[in-house]
């Protein structure tokens, strides 16, 4: 299969994730089509680079583009969230020797989907294509959006649209959809569409977006649970952290904008933390420093040669390289 996604942001990230020693270990949290990873790899001649993704068909893409770099790349299959909060089990070294041994240096988390899915995955990602209603990015994974469509209540069904599709139609979708799995079963992206747009009053059937968008996204929020996932991968992921280690986060929309901004705000307002509060395994004090204070968004020649590029934010924080703690043990010998 041809690569189709273009990285987003990818010079912004270059230039935020600069390896501090050479043989940096680079831990990709969303490989995709392995965008990124080829710039990283072929920029840092000896940076160590693990990637990870739940989706198995686009994974194997990215192993066939980064084999010239299989001496010092390696991947793993399942859930960001899953792998990283196993950090310490995962065992690295067997998966490639040089892997093992090392807290992650550089954190990367492109968030979302890739334009794969939309364009080749077959699972209805998008309403571009008449396809099977599925969404799921893990194929093992217990429900598609066929079952959450034809099977929730119509109040959770509002709830799912309201909340992750920040549809102010939430209810009327919600009801027209019921109404129609009455009639027969929902099964495919066109069907699921076009009720969306018929429960939609005239005059937003003639919006900037098609108006069957939100409910998608909300739907696809939904089946992968990727807000829960994407907030206690970032936790995990500034938990594992080395000492000047630097982590950054792509964002398509406001609600994953928004998790990345909390957490980051949440570790570098306040320079301690406790043995048993959520964030971080280490008792005593570390410090996290932010790299932008806004987050950075594409410029005009990247919005236009790369339309998925215009929603993307990113944000990125610094441990500090000598933690609170270590600060305050040189300061009482001194
Ligand atoms: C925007 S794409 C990454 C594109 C990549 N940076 C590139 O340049 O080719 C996001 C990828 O993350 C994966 N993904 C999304 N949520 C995930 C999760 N919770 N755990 C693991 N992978 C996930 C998707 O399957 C998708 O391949």
């Amino acid at each position: 299969m041809a690569i189709v996604h273009r990285p987003v942001l990818l010079e912004e990230v270059l230039s935020f994730l600069v390896p501090q020693r050479e043989d940096a270990l680079m831990v990709d949290c969303t490989l995709g089509e392995g965008g990124h990873a080829e710039a990283f790899l072929g920029r840092y001649p000896s940076l160590r680079y693990l990637g990870f993704d739940v989706d198995p068909v686009i994974q194997a893409k990215a192993v066939t583009r980064l084999a010239p770099y299989s001496d010092r790349f390696a991947c793993r299959l399942g859930y960001f969230d899953d792998l990283l909060a196993a950090w310490d089990g995962l065992a690295l070294e067997a998966l490639l020797p040089c892997l093992g041994g090392s807290r992650p240096d550089l954190v990367l988390f492109d968030l979302g989907i890739s334009m794969h899915h939309y364009l080749e995955s077959g699972r209805g990602f998008g309403f571009g294509k008449d396809e099977a209603l599925d969404m799921r990015l893990d194929p093992q994974a217990p429900r598609g959006a066929a079952q959450i469509v034809n099977g929730e209540r119509e109040i959770e069904l509002a709830r799912i649209i309201f909340e992750y599709g920040e549809e102010r139609l939430s209810r009327r979708i919600a009801h027209a959809i019921v109404e129609a799995r009455g009639r027969s079963r929902i099964t495919t992206t066109a069907e699921l569409a076009s009720i969306v747009e018929s429960a939609m009053p005239g005059q937003y059937r003639h919006a900037r977006i098609h108006p069957a968008t939100r409910t998608f996204q909300a739907l696809r929020i939904a089946v992968n649970d990727e807000l829960g996932r994407a907030e206690r991968g970032i936790r995990s992921a500034a938990a594992i952290l080395a000492p000047g280690g630097i982590l950054a986060v792509i964002s398509f929309h406001s609600l994953e904008d928004r998790i990345a901004k909390n957490i980051f705000k949440e570790l570098s307002g306040r320079s301690t933390w406790e043995p048993n509060e959520p964030i971080g395994k280490e008792p005593g004090k570390v410090e996290f420093e932010l790299l932008c204070k806004k987050p950075l968004e594409a410029g005009p020649e990247e919005a236009a040669r790369n339309p998925a590029s215009r929603s993307a934010k990113l944000r990125v924080i610094r441990r500090l390289a000598i933690s609170g703690s270590a600060v305050d043990a040189g300061k009482d010998a001194e």
